[in-house]
């Protein structure tokens, strides 16, 4: 039988647009080299100006940093490099003068080896604390499998004191969490209701399609019980208040995402799906096996997201996180065309349905940096270094791929303005500026009516205007065009028409008719003439109907 389609708008979070903060390098007050919650809030009235609706901040909580912050000690507290639980409260009440949510992130699949727990865990196998993680029996040296872990190594690490091995599925310092206890479970739904009754406006749930793992069958991504674990989560906790949720998955397909983002609010808002960024590694190789993007395939994975999700599930739209390289550099063009294929990327993106996230300095088109190997502060990056030097790879490759997809990236400082530091910090950043800060910062931007920012901030202002950005359903066009990428979102009484040329060769687009019998909304170069001709990376989109 045929789902019914039930599109609704009803929540708030179905037209908003999520802004995400590193927050170690975001904005420093206290001028010790990091980004801090102070510094947050010092920036809120730049981020209101862009217009977004809410703030899905990296984690914040105490945390010894192996993996920057992804790595909890104590839930329940702010690290003191980032501020205090005070510091926290005001962060919320300020953002939420200026309409914007807080979104905190929670680190549900591991904890770090400093919290409690753990410690108390590895003490005795009777600890009452032992089973909050995942042990195995073995011996010193004989791993009970050889699972590997995301960050190198084995998943597996040795504690004497138990004679046991403990799973990790990232770094040795963030040993997983046993889901299958319901002590632990229980203890997580008091920490997320603590964070609710705080004011939080949601969460995004760190790999959370890694929780219901079983090891011995080496399954670690969608486990057996993982949408009862969900389910029993978001009642416990997320459908007691008016909250967004995202999940990030890796592992989701359409068809888990529609169990997963159920209109029926039984599990979480929308995941965060990876497919479309990942289709630029050789197959079934890791990220670092770099390989051009396959630029029809893009297409059909957008266009498969976008029709089956329709009226069943929700999508979260993005190029860019923490842990992913700047999209200018990746799949724009940060030389010659850095402006308009920054622009073209964020026309292509925002005009498709469901909720855009903008990761810090995208809004800017901040773009990928070139360090020398000593300069790399990210653990998965040293990581893979001295793996591959190990494996025989010759250094340059190495640093080709690290150049290209290091979350190191992403993690630059913000680029405030031209001065010192870029404005980010008056004291010693904890990772080196961009070089490029001069020339692309926010204060010039601010400036110029024709900046990316601008070009970001006119696509949420539309999307809160013309209702068809929230409920108009996908059409791709041209599907087998090489280089445009087009599209139509079409409700009851309007439509919008997107037409994209992805690359830097001027292209002529059979779409005339179409375009030319509505209003041009946005474009990414000044001079738009009635024609069909596309000039290098030039985006355009197109407006119909009978209102507003
Ligand atoms: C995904 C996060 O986005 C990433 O930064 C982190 O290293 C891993 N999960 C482990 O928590």
């Amino acid at each position: 039988m045929e789902d019914k389609i039930s599109v609704n708008t009803e929540k708030w979070w179905k037209s908003a647009v999520v802004y995400q903060i590193y927050p170690r390098s975001f904005a420093d007050s206290n001028q010790d080299g990091i980004g801090d919650l102070q510094g947050i809030i010092s920036r809120l009235d730049y981020l209101e100006h862009l217009g977004i609706d809410a703030i899905w901040l990296s984690p914040v909580c105490r945390s010894p940093q192996d993996d920057n912050g992804y790595d909890i000690s104590d839930y329940q507290d702010i690290d003191p490099m980032f501020g205090t639980l005070k510091d926290m409260e005001e962060l919320i009440e300020e953002a939420g003068k200026r309409h914007i949510r807080i979104i905190m992130d929670l680190v549900l699949n591991h904890s770090s080896d400093e919290h409690p727990w753990f410690q108390e865990a590895k003490k005795s196998r009777e600890n009452p604390y032992h089973d909050y993680y995942v042990w195995r029996d073995g011996a010193a040296g004989e791993f009970p499998n050889d699972m590997r872990a995301a960050f190198g190594g084995s998943a597996w690490e040795w504690v004497p004191g138990v004679e046991q091995y403990y799973f990790h599925q990232f770094s040795v310092k963030q040993p997983d969490l046993n889901w299958e206890n319901p002590k632990l479970r229980q203890e997580i739904y008091d920490m997320i209701n603590f964070w609710i009754e705080k004011g939080v406006g949601g969460f995004r749930l760190d790999v959370i399609d890694q929780i219901a793992k079983d090891p011995d069958r080496r399954i670690t991504c969608n486990g057996p019980r993982l949408h009862e674990f969900l389910q029993e989560l978001s009642r416990e906790t997320f459908q007691k208040a008016d909250l967004v949720t995202v999940g990030e998955a890796w592992g989701a397909t359409p068809e888990l995402a529609k169990l997963y983002s159920n209109p029926d609010g039984s599990e979480l808002s929308m995941v965060f799906q990876f497919e479309h960024i990942c289709l630029d590694q050789m197959a079934g190789k890791e990220k670092w096996d770099l390989a051009p993007l396959p630029f029809g395939k893009l297409k059909e994975v957008f266009g498969r997201w976008q029709t089956q999700l329709y009226g069943k599930g929700w999508n979260s739209l993005f190029w860019n996180n923490h842990d992913l390289p700047r999209i200018v550099s990746r799949w724009g063009n940060d030389k010659a065309y850095r402006v308009e294929s920054a622009k073209m990327l964020a026309i292509l993106l925002h005009g498709m349905q469901g909720t855009p996230y903008i990761y810090q300095g995208e809004e800017l088109g901040m773009t990928n940096v070139r360090y020398e190997m000593e300069e790399y502060q990210d653990i998965e990056t040293l990581n893979v270094y001295q793996e591959r030097l190990k494996k025989g790879y010759a250094k340059e490759e190495i640093m080709c791929s690290i150049h290209a997809k290091s979350r190191d990236n992403a993690r630059t400082p913000m680029q405030w303005d031209g001065g010192e530091n870029a404005g980010f910090t008056a004291g010693i950043p904890w990772i080196r500026v961009n070089s490029n800060y001069r020339e692309i910062n926010a204060a010039a931007q601010l400036e110029d009516e024709d900046s990316v920012f601008q070009c970001y901030r006119t696509l949420i202002c539309l999307r809160k205007e013309y209702p068809v950005f929230v409920e108009g359903e996908f059409q791709m066009l041209l599907e087998e065009d090489e280089t445009i990428f087009a599209y139509t979102r079409t409700d009851q009484d309007s439509q919008l028409l997107v037409i994209c040329n992805f690359y830097d060769k001027t292209v002529n687009v059979p779409l005339e008719e179409q375009a030319f019998a509505g209003k041009l909304l946005i474009s990414n170069y000044k001079d738009v003439e009635r024609k069909m001709v596309l000039r290098p990376y030039e985006a355009r989109m197109y407006w119909m109907g009978n209102r507003p």
